[in-house]
């Protein structure tokens, strides 16, 4: 744990996938790899600044009050009553923007857990929601907690009610893992949810409803087969396919390679597979990535357990 004493915390902060097909908004995971890197440190000058930003190819603005490190770590301190304290932010972003990998969600985590350790852990991970919420919503004015939510706890989180950031950790079973293939394009969130229905019909309510009781239950009682005929999306998969070149082709051979369910990671343009096995995992990522490389577009893949751990600390002195 750190301490007071302690003059500097490095944390890092993982990827996650939201929505996880039928449970938009209100479900994600964290994978292993890509994630951020925030670094922490106490400063003779007080008040909390940004000294740093790397890999973001100098996109991202370095005020404290436009940043989502740094909303989500100043309405901490704030709320501590330590706005005053000299601390320093360092962000090292190692994963693209609109990527559909909550990519300002990492930060906005990473910024309030690495503020929160450095001053000697006052507030539970739990206890971060809300200003890791603030920061993520700084980025995009939406106020969903399914990026943020596993990013901070780690796992497969299930979000009760946005309003009232009322979350809790799923239990997964023990060889599921995730294929998750970044194709090279950008799809900026608030697009991907302006071209969302306003309205949906009941039948279709009915249906999202059926699979993600589907998917939790069989999550919870790790049966692969429930989980298999639960990940469907009949809201927002059909609306933003469009925005992904091949994303059937892509979804049929990763369903042929053996993905348990395949769909898009949050607003994409990144796509999942849940699978059984790391081995099918890997021929899954394979073959997607086959396909994106056909069309031609560069993508990156990354082959993960569900990360339990969500943001921590890797390095304090
Ligand atoms: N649930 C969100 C969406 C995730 O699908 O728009 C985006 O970060």
């Amino acid at each position: 744990m750190a301490k007071e004493s302690q003059k500097e915390v490095r944390v890092f902060a993982p990827a996650t996938v939201a929505n996880v097909a039928c449970g938009y908004d209100v479900l994600g995971f964290a994978i292993e790899e890509p994630g951020d890197e925030i670094v922490a440190r106490f400063s003779g000058k007080p008040g909390l600044r940004i000294v740093a930003i790397t890999g973001d190819e100098g996109k991202l603005p370095t005020a404290v009050e436009k940043n989502t490190a740094g909303v989500a770590a100043a309405d901490l301190l704030k709320h501590l009553g330590m706005s005053d304290r000299g601390i320093e932010l360092e962000i090292h972003k190692k994963m693209p923007f609109g990527s559909g990998l909550g990519s300002s969600a990492a930060s906005a985590v990473g910024g309030a857990f690495a503020v929160n350790r450095l001053i000697g852990e006052p507030l539970t991970k739990k206890q971060l929601l809300p200003f890791a919420m603030a920061g993520e919503a700084s980025a995009d004015g939406a106020w969903h907690a399914d990026n943020v939510g596993p990013c901070l706890l780690g796992g497969m989180v299930f979000i009760r009610s946005n309003q009232e950031l009322d979350i809790a950790q799923l239990p997964v079973p023990e060889n599921l893992w995730a294929a998750v293939v970044h194709p090279d394009i950008e799809i900026l969130t608030k697009v991907a949810r302006e071209i969302l229905p306003k309205e949906i019909p009941l039948e279709n309510a009915t249906q999202q409803i059926g699979n993600l009781g589907g998917l939790l239950c069989g999550l919870m009682r790790g049966d692969y087969e429930l989980i298999s005929r639960s990940i469907h999306d009949v809201v927002a998969e059909p609306r933003r396919q469009k925005l992904i070149p091949d994303f059937y082709r892509a979804k049929r051979d990763a369903l042929g390679a053996g993905a348990l369910g395949f769909s898009i990671s949050g607003a994409g343009p990144s796509v999942f597979a849940l699978c059984e096995g790391e081995d099918v995992a890997k021929r899954v990522a394979a073959e997607v990535s086959r396909v994106f490389s056909e069309v031609p577009l560069g993508n990156q893949l990354y082959v993960s357990r569900i990360n339990p751990l969500g943001v921590h600390e890797i390095s304090a002195q």
